[in-house]
């Protein structure tokens, strides 16, 4: 059970330590983390606090090598159709990022912050529309992020958007407070360590590139900021 449990404060930052399990793959991992996450979503359902849909999981796109880690937000209706994130109209912003930070796509490994399609009821009966994210859910699915990270190993992960860095910031330790938003510390380059011993992998939290569609300012800013993570993947990759 993903509970407050499982969770130690660190600094300001809640640092959740799960079971730490070794898995065989990365496919177990995410069968295990899949069963998981359906259980405590049914709970969610049940105190009604999410929409009784689903939940339906879109997991990570890669081997379990790569030294880069993509995190996004959560898989929309797509992403549900393909079976992997960053699909559709959102594969462009993926295929845009690589072209800006020089990352191979086969370096990289791509998931997101919730596993499932954040969905509500559409206008229409049998449709369904996105809806926000709910702070239960980012803590649940925070154990799955972590293990994620603790089987990969990555040198560098980069989060998209607000959803993204909330994810990460409550599963490693960091300088970082959890209260931090994306428009203070986009762009940054973070030292994180998963246990508190030593400095495991860098992060840059980067502006959404759904969210820059209407703000010219703050798409020059997320080009500046691939800027940095461009010269930051050469130095280390
Ligand atoms: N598609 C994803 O898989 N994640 C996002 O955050 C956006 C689109």
């Amino acid at each position: 059970m993903l509970t407050a449990k499982n969770q130690s404060e660190n600094k300001e930052n809640k640092v959740i330590q799960g079971s730490e399990q070794l898995f065989k793959s990365i496919d177990a991992l995410n069968d295990h983390y899949m069963a998981l996450t359906r259980s405590v979503h049914a709970e969610l359902v049940e105190k009604k606090i999410v929409p009784d849909i689903g939940p339906f999981f879109v997991t990570g796109d890669g081997t379990g090598k790569e030294p880069v880690i993509l995190v996004g937000e959560a898989p929309g209706k797509d992403e549900v159709s393909e079976g992997r994130p960053f699909v559709g109209a959102a594969g462009k912003i993926l295929d845009d990022l690589l072209v800006r930070s020089g990352i191979r796509r086969d370096g990289l490994y791509i998931t997101n912050t919730v596993k499932y399609r954040l969905a509500r009821a559409g206008k229409r009966e049998g449709t369904y529309a996105n809806r926000p994210v709910k702070r239960p859910e980012i803590e649940i699915c925070s154990e799955w992020l972590r293990a994620e990270l603790l089987y990969i190993k990555p040198k560098l992960v980069l989060t998209l958007g607000n959803t993204a860095l909330q994810g990460i910031l409550r599963c490693v330790k960091t300088d970082v407070p959890v209260s931090e938003s994306i428009g203070d510390i986009h762009g940054r380059i973070i030292e994180v360590s998963l246990n508190g011993a030593s400095l495991d992998f860098l992060l840059i939290p980067l502006y959404h590139p759904a969210s820059l569609i209407y703000n010219r300012q703050l798409k020059v800013q997320y080009e500046l900021d691939l800027e940095e993570v461009k010269k930051c993947a050469q130095s280390i990759l």
